[in-house]
């Protein structure tokens, strides 16, 4: 038994740091499952906030980089919806197509990058407004798209990526909700 005396008291609180280690390293985590599980896609948000780096530390923050990944996704999709227009010869699809450009662009270069700046400024209502609008243009966009009847590669191309900006925006106003209601 006098064996276990061998671990002397520098030791011992050595060994007790490094089992904390993790436990520290871990509280951006637990900050983003908390505010992750608020909102109604868990695994979307997750996905979103999990690989920035530097984490995000604050709910403030997380809202930011949230909205940050709509205006990335929204980009995106704006260009690839660019890129299919010089491609199309079927005017109804090239309509639809010129119609989700039209109503993506302002959101793109303005709204969105407007509501990340009053974030900064503390303007979450307003933020939340702009995403509430931005998902509103990812409706009428795919109305359009589903007008045409079109099911090729492109139309359903299109069809998932709305589908991910709009749930982006639900995850982004649902960050947004629990950093105004302070949880
Ligand atoms: C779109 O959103 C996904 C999921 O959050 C993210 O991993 C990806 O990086 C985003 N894409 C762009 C271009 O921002
Ligand atoms: C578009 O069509 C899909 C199924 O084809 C449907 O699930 C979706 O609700 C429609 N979207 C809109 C905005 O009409």
């Amino acid at each position: 038994m006098k064996k276990s005396s061998a671990v002397t008291t520098p030791t011992f609180l050595f060994l007790c740091l490094l089992l904390l280690l993790p436990l520290l390293a871990r509280s951006n985590d637990d900050l983003i499952d908390k505010i992750c599980q608020a909102t109604p896609f868990c695994d979307l948000c997750e996905a979103s906030l999990r690989p920035l780096s530097p984490s995000p530390s604050d709910p403030k923050s997380l809202a930011s980089a949230m909205a940050n990944v709509v205006l990335g996704n929204l980009t995106d999709t704006l260009g690839y919806i660019q890129s299919l227009i010089k491609h199309t010869h079927e005017p109804a699809a090239e309509r639809a197509l010129a119609q989700c450009a039209e109503l993506y662009r302002p959101v793109v270069k303005f709204n969105i990058p407007q509501a990340i700046d009053a974030m900064r400024r503390g303007q979450f209502g307003f933020a939340t407004y702009v995403l509430g609008d931005a998902e509103k243009q990812t409706d009428s966009c795919q109305k359009g798209i589903n007008s045409t009847g079109a099911n090729d590669e492109s139309a359903v191309a299109i069809t998932a990526r709305n589908k991910q900006v709009k749930n982006l925006c639900d995850v982004a106003i649902s960050v947004l909700k629990s950093l105004m209601n302070g949880r």
